[in-house]
């Protein structure tokens, strides 16, 4: 478990067309459920969504204006289909973009598959929320959330006005 996780609240969100129809069994969904539930973060929401900006932004300002859910993970519509469009969807809601969260997910996971550059996944803040998209496969969300969660708990509380002072998180510092 990760130090301080189950401080913070969070919820995945699934987009899938042939998910949302009943086509297809979710297994990135449940398995960043459970990845979130090992870390100790409590799992608030779940839910599976056509690839429509609509669907995805109306979801995402409920779980962060209403329902104040901390972390939010999306997995799918990151990439370059027709029908993918999550990072727009993002772009709609967010307040500020962290690139390097999503850089470095793209850059472990270039070491993995040269398909990794075809992800267009995104990380942002929306009010105290941090909303981490990641690509659809199960193999893939799992390979790309495992670069963050090492950083995640500090980055929740900063996000959430938090005054640690980031030199003293020995640990983590290399
Ligand atoms: N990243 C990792 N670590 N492992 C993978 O297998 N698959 C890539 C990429 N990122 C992959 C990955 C592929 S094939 C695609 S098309 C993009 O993520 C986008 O995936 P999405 O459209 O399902 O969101």
């Amino acid at each position: 478990m990760r130090h301080d996780a189950n401080r913070f609240s969070c919820a995945v969100l699934t987009m899938s067309d042939k998910g949302a129809r009943g086509e297809r069994v979710d297994t990135s969904g449940a398995a960043l459920q459970e990845i979130l539930r090992e870390e100790g973060y409590q799992l608030r929401a779940y839910k599976m969504v056509p690839d429509q900006v609509e669907a995805i932004t109306e979801t995402l300002i409920q779980w962060v204006d209403q329902d104040k859910i901390d972390l939010i993970l999306t997995t799918g519509g990151t990439g370059v289909s027709p029908s993918d469009v999550t990072p727009e969807a993002m772009r709609e809601i967010i307040e500020k973009e962290i690139p390097g969260m999503a850089e470095a997910m793209r850059a472990a996971s270039l070491l993995k598959t040269p398909h990794a550059v075809l992800s267009r996944a995104m990380v942002g803040i929306r009010g105290r929320s941090l909303i981490i998209n990641l690509p659809g496969s199960q193999k893939a969300s799992r390979e790309n959330i495992e670069v963050l969660l090492p950083a995640l708990p500090h980055a929740l509380d900063k996000i959430q006005g938090g005054t640690s002072d980031c030199a003293n998180l020995g640990a983590l510092t290399k």
